[in-house]
C-alpha cells in the first residue's frame, strides 16, 4: 500500500513541476530572410536559442560577445542547428565603453542594415566593477546596452520598421533605483534587480522617443531558465543550482520563445514600450510605469556614459 502512495506522490509532483514549467511557444512562423539581427551575448544560454529562432526563419544573425573562442564555437553550432551560413561574430565587451564605441564604428561601417536589436546579455547577481568604474551589473545590463542602442538608432531608423528588444527579469519588482546612487554595488542580489527594472525604463523611454519613427521597444521576462549565469558562482552553489534548475527551469529553448515572439510577431507593435512574458504582454508593478523616472534614468545615463 505504501509503495502506491509513493508511486501516487511521486507521479502527482511531477505533473505538478510540469504544470508549473509550461510555457508558450511563438508559433509565428514569419520569415526574416534579408533582414539583420543583433544579438548580445549571443554566445550563450538564451541568446544563443534566440539566434538558431531567428536563423532558422532566415534572418543574418551576428552575435556580439567578448570571448572569442566560446563565440566561434558557438557560430558553428548556430549554423549547424538553423541549416544558415548567415551567423558571424563580432566582439563587444559591454563592461568597458570604450569596446561598446569601436563595436559600433566597424558595425555601422560593415553592416548596412539592423532590423532587430536584441539587448540580451547580462551579468548576473555579482559584486564587481566594470573598466569605467560602474557597478558590474549596472554597467553592462543597462549603461552597455544604453550606449549600444544609442549609436546604433541611426541604423535601426534607417532599415525601420524595426525593434529592439531588451531582456529584462520579472525580479524587477524586488527593488526602486536610487538616483543619489545608480551605481549601488552593496547586496548582489539587489544590484541585479535595479539593473533589471532600470532595463524596463530604458524599454518605456525609447518607446516614446521613437514614436511616430517605426522603430519599437520592448522588454522581455524570458521565463526562469536552465542557462550559464551559474557560472560566475562557486562550484557547490553551480551544483545546488543545477538541481533546483532541473526541477523548477524551464530550456534555453523555451526561454528563447517570448524573444523570438516579439521579434516576429506583428501584433507585438501596437505594445511599444511593454513589458512580455510568455510571449503576450504581461502587467507590470505601477512603480515600473512612471514615465517621470524612466525620462530622468535616460538623463542620467546620457550623462553618465558621455552621450553627446
Ligand atoms: N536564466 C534566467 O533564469 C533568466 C531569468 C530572467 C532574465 N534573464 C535574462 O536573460 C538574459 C540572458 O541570460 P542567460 O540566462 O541566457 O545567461 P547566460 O547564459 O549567462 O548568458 C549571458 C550572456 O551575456 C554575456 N555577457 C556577460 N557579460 C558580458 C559583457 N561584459 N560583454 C558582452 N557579453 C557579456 C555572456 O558572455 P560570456 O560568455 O562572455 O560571459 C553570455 O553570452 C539576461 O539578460 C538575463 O538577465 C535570465
Amino acid at each position: 500500500m505504501y509503495g502506491l502512495y509513493t508511486i501516487l506522490a511521486a507521479l502527482f509532483s511531477f505533473l505538478i513541476l510540469k504544470w508549473m514549467k509550461r510555457r508558450r511557444y511563438c508559433l509565428d512562423t514569419k520569415r526574416l530572410d534579408g533582414k539583420t539581427v543583433l544579438i548580445t551575448g549571443g554566445n550563450s544560454g538564451i541568446g544563443k536559442e534566440t539566434a538558431v529562432g531567428l536563423a532558422l526563419r532566415g534572418a543574418r544573425v551576428i552575435i556580439a560577445s567578448r570571448d572569442e573562442d566560446k563565440s566561434r564555437k558557438a557560430v558553428r553550432e548556430i549554423k549547424a542547428r538553423s541549416h544558415s551560413m548567415n551567423v558571424l561574430y563580432m566582439e563587444l565587451d559591454l563592461a568597458n565603453m570604450k569596446s561598446v564605441r569601436e563595436f559600433c564604428k566597424s558595425f555601422l561601417q560593415k553592416e548596412k542594415r539592423l532590423d532587430i536589436l536584441i539587448n540580451n546579455a547580462a551579468m548576473p547577481s555579482v559584486l564587481d566593477w566594470t573598466d569605467d568604474n560602474f557597478s558590474m551589473c549596472f554597467g553592462v545590463n543597462h549603461l552597455g546596452h544604453f550606449l549600444l542602442t544609442n549609436l546604433l538608432l541611426p541604423r535601426l531608423k534607417e532599415s525601420s520598421p524595426s525593434r529592439v528588444i531588451t531582456l529584462t527579469c520579472s525580479n524587477y519588482k524586488y527593488q526602486k533605483l536610487n538616483f543619489q546612487d545608480l551605481n549601488y554595488n552593496l547586496f548582489p542580489f539587489f544590484t541585479y534587480c535595479r539593473s533589471k527594472l532600470a532595463n524596463i525604463y530604458f524599454t518605456q523611454e525609447l518607446a516614446r522617443m521613437m514614436e511616430g519613427k517605426k522603430v519599437t521597444a520592448y522588454a522581455v521576462h524570458p521565463g526562469y531558465v536552465q542557462s550559464n549565469w551559474t557560472c560566475h558562482y562557486s562550484f557547490l552553489f553551480q551544483m545546488l543550482m543545477k538541481v533546483i534548475m532541473f526541477m523548477f527551469y524551464v530550456s534555453c529553448e523555451a526561454g528563447a520563445q517570448t524573444v523570438i515572439h516579439c521579434a516576429v510577431a506583428d501584433e507585438v507593435v501596437a505594445h511599444s514600450g511593454g513589458y512580455f512574458s510568455d510571449c503576450r504582454p504581461a502587467n507590470l508593478q505601477a512603480f515600473a510605469k512612471d514615465a517621470g523616472v524612466a525620462k530622468k534614468l535616460w538623463e542620467a545615463s546620457e550623462r553618465l556614459v558621455k552621450l553627446a
